[in-house]
């Protein structure tokens, strides 16, 4: 038998201006993970995933090829040029489902390492990203590509879409406080919603699309300096920019004032919005008073340093 796994992720500042062409940055969250395994079956038995916590079966050869679980091992035999494969793969997360910090691109990415593995082969960090990214295509419809990306580099990650990858020194340890507020997001409606907007008044969304790049520029320059009080600053003017594009909820944005009164320096929500969560940063020493203001209002609060 064996086992992979990928972890979940934040956005720090940019989604939506990054699905054009603006930079964004993004953190793993190491510890919520989608977990894969693949057990060994009989000749003949095929391959079939079960994800437990999604509540899912799917059967290669009888599922369609735009599910999103089976996709996954689609593309892996496709791209490892294999016919099929006997095998039980099951699949777990703890990653909130729904909740903006990138479920669907860890659990395939657990999937295709598991399989990888299972077979004896190797594929470098780009492929397996790649491949996610086709199954991306599948939930999102027109993903950046930054998910992915993040979710199996596991490291902070300055993105543009399609260039590779750069990450950046952290200058001072980064407390951050990911709040679920229980309110399923689809990254695929949010987006399109986006997209409708965007078409019907371009330069409206363009210059809100530059400010987000703008406030991206400098929050890299601030996290590379240690300058957490200004990080949490830009944090909150992305937030009033999303707030703007009309993606932000009631409750989105009663766990943002929630975190900010109790103290954090910065809180936007993360991810497309319309649900999922925030992320606030805070000083360590406030770490608690936040954590408690949030789990006073949230489903989950999830906590993580980036260093
Ligand atoms: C979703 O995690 C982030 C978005 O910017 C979409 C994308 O980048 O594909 C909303």
């Amino acid at each position: 038998m064996v086992q992979a796994s990928a972890p979940g992720k934040v956005i720090l500042l940019g989604e939506h201006a990054v699905v054009y062409g603006r930079p964004a940055i993004a953190v793993p969250v190491s510890q919520v993970r989608a977990t894969a395994t693949v057990e060994p079956l009989p000749p003949g038995s095929g391959l079939t995933l079960v994800a437990l916590d999604l509540g899912r079966t799917a059967r290669l050869g009888e599922a369609p090829l735009d599910d999103p679980l089976a996709a996954a091992a689609y593309h892996t035999l496709a791209h490892l040029d294999l016919a099929g494969l006997d095998g039980l793969v099951t699949v777990r997360s703890t990653i909130p489902i729904a909740g903006g910090m990138g479920s669907g691109a860890a659990v395939a990415a657990a999937i295709v390492r598991a399989l990888v593995a299972f077979v004896g082969a190797e594929l470098s960090p780009a492929e397996i990203s790649s491949l996610v990214l086709e199954v991306e295509k599948l939930h999102h419809g027109t993903p950046s590509g930054i998910d992915n990306t993040v979710v199996v580099y596991e490291q902070p990650v300055y993105f543009l879409r399609q260039q590779p990858p750069q990450t950046f020194a952290v200058g001072a340890p980064l407390s951050l406080l990911i709040a679920d507020s229980g309110i399923p997001s689809s990254t695929r409606q949010v987006v399109g919603g986006v997209r409708q907007r965007w078409q019907a008044d371009p330069a409206h969304y363009e210059a809100l699309f530059d400010q987000i790049g703008g406030l991206v520029e400098q929050a890299r320059q601030a996290i590379e300096a240690g300058l957490v009080a200004a990080l949490g600053a830009l944090m909150d003017r992305n937030h009033a920019l999303l707030q703007e594009m009309g993606v932000s909820t009631p409750e989105l944005d009663g766990l943002v004032q929630a975190a900010r009164q109790a103290g954090a320096c910065g809180a936007k929500l993360s991810g497309a919005g319309g649900g999922g969560s925030v992320v606030a940063l805070v000083q360590p020493e406030r770490a608690a008073a936040v954590q408690a203001a949030l789990e006073a209002v949230a489903a989950r609060v999830i906590p993580t340093t980036v260093v």
